[in-house]
């Protein structure tokens, strides 16, 4: 990995001689599962596949047989499920399905990575022993799930969110803290305000500050290093790129990203009224005052008001589905394909075409265009 030939060395640097003006060699995007869409780019890279200049140190991903892309953590592979490089963060998932596990011996000291989520309240991990505990039974405790992976046919590892939920369980079952961690995990039903019953198989969000190549990828440049010698980056914007740069434009859509992205508002918006709700009827302290249960930078962006967003062009679908500006037939925010009779709406300050629903609902909570990022202000 270390070693690359001199071969290639001096095709890479033939190549950026003869095709830009960049001073630097700006490298192309890599994807484990091209039909996904799933963007590789800096400071990510794929050591077997990419030049060993293409990603940071402590960055390098693995592409897996059937188009899974790991990271490796404590020498063990984690699945990438998304990565959003303007935020600078990641979800990992464990191929083995049990998330908790890994992250009760984690140790990030000498990775990039953090959890990200250090402002927010910790998930505390309990081993209650002597009593079998299912589901149900966690059903008074307010987001408290099970960990069916970690747990034994004598005991139950649960893990909950709440202080109060925390104290009862100790308290009421004798349940023993095994851990509390300052770290966030992501769920498919998250959008419906749904807790997980069990917390085995959830995905688990990582970030990182150093490169800081967010801005960057914000504005359409290219994150890359400075020369070939040390770790300075810098970003760069490819003279010869009309508009945005491909990488930029996928950067935000990779996998789940965006739906995901909606689903934590919602699952934020929702947890925040039900403590509001139960603050009132039970008297608890109030938690509103933390922020956000969920460290989502991104849904801080203030959105647009209807009257704007209702003066945007409306089109029908016909039955031949054909409009301009799509690069295919499926909606980029709701992953679903576009139908006859479907309406869609386009944002005029770059013509990308979105279902209207889904459009409508992403500009009510950022004034930006999910695509390319243009505002339309
Ligand atoms: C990545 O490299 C491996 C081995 O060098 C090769 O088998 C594989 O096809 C490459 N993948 C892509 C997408 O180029
Ligand atoms: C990750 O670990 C696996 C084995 O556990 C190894 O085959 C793979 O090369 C490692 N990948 C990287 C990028 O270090
Ligand atoms: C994590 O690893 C570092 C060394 O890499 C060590 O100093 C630190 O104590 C470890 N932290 C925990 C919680 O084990
Ligand atoms: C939970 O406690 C039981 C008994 O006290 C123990 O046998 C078990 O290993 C513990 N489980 C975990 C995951 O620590």
């Amino acid at each position: 990995m270390k070693s690359i030939p001199i071969s290639i060395l001096w095709l890479v640097t033939l190549q950026f001689c003869w095709c830009s003006q960049a001073s630097v060699e700006i490298c192309s995007t890599f994807s484990c599962n091209p039909t996904e869409q799933d963007t590789i780019m800096f400071p990510f890279h794929v050591p077997r596949n990419q030049s060993n200049r293409c990603g940071y140190p402590g960055f390098d991903l693995t592409c897996g047989r059937n188009g899974q892309t790991f990271l490796n953590l404590s020498s063990k592979p984690l699945t990438v499920k998304a990565i959003w490089y303007t935020d600078q963060l990641l979800l990992v998932s464990d191929p083995d399905k049990c998330i908790p596990k890994r992250l009760l011996t984690l140790n990030l000291t000498s990775t990039p990575f953090s959890y990200g989520a250090e402002d927010m309240p910790p998930y505390t991990f309990l081993n209650c022993s002597r009593t079998k505990i299912t589901n149900l039974d966690t059903s008074p405790f307010p987001w408290t799930s099970v960990v069916a992976c970690l747990s034994g046919s004598d005991y139950t590892v649960l893990t909950t969110l709440e202080k109060e939920s925390e104290e009862e369980l100790v308290d009421k079952m004798k349940c023993k803290v095994m851990k509390r961690v300052n770290a966030a995990f992501w769920w498919k039903e998250m959008y419906e305000g749904y807790f997980p019953p069990d917390m085995s198989d959830v995905s688990l969000q990582l970030g990182w500050s150093v490169p800081n190549c967010g801005d960057c990828v914000l504005n359409g440049g290219v994150c890359s290093f400075v020369n070939d010698s040390d770790l300075a980056v810098a970003c760069f914007f490819p003279p010869d790129s009309s508009g945005l740069p491909r990488s930029a434009k996928y950067a935000l859509v990779l996998g789940a990203g965006i739906p995901a992205i909606i689903c934590m508002i919602g699952l934020t918006y929702y947890i925040s009224s039900r403590a509001r709700a139960r603050n009132q009827n039970r008297g608890y302290p109030n938690i509103e005052s933390s922020p956000a249960i969920f460290p989502q930078p991104m849904i801080l962006t203030v959105g647009l008001d209807r009257p704007t967003i209702e003066s945007y062009p409306k089109t029908i679908l016909g039955e031949s589905k054909r409009f301009p500006n799509t690069s295919d037939g499926t909606c980029p925010i709701c992953l679903s394909d576009y139908l006859p009779k479907e309406t869609l709406r386009s944002i005029p300050e770059c013509n990308h075409f979105f279902h209207a629903d889904c459009i409508d609902e992403w500009l009510r909570m950022n004034a930006t265009c999910p695509l390319c990022r243009k505002s339309p202000q």
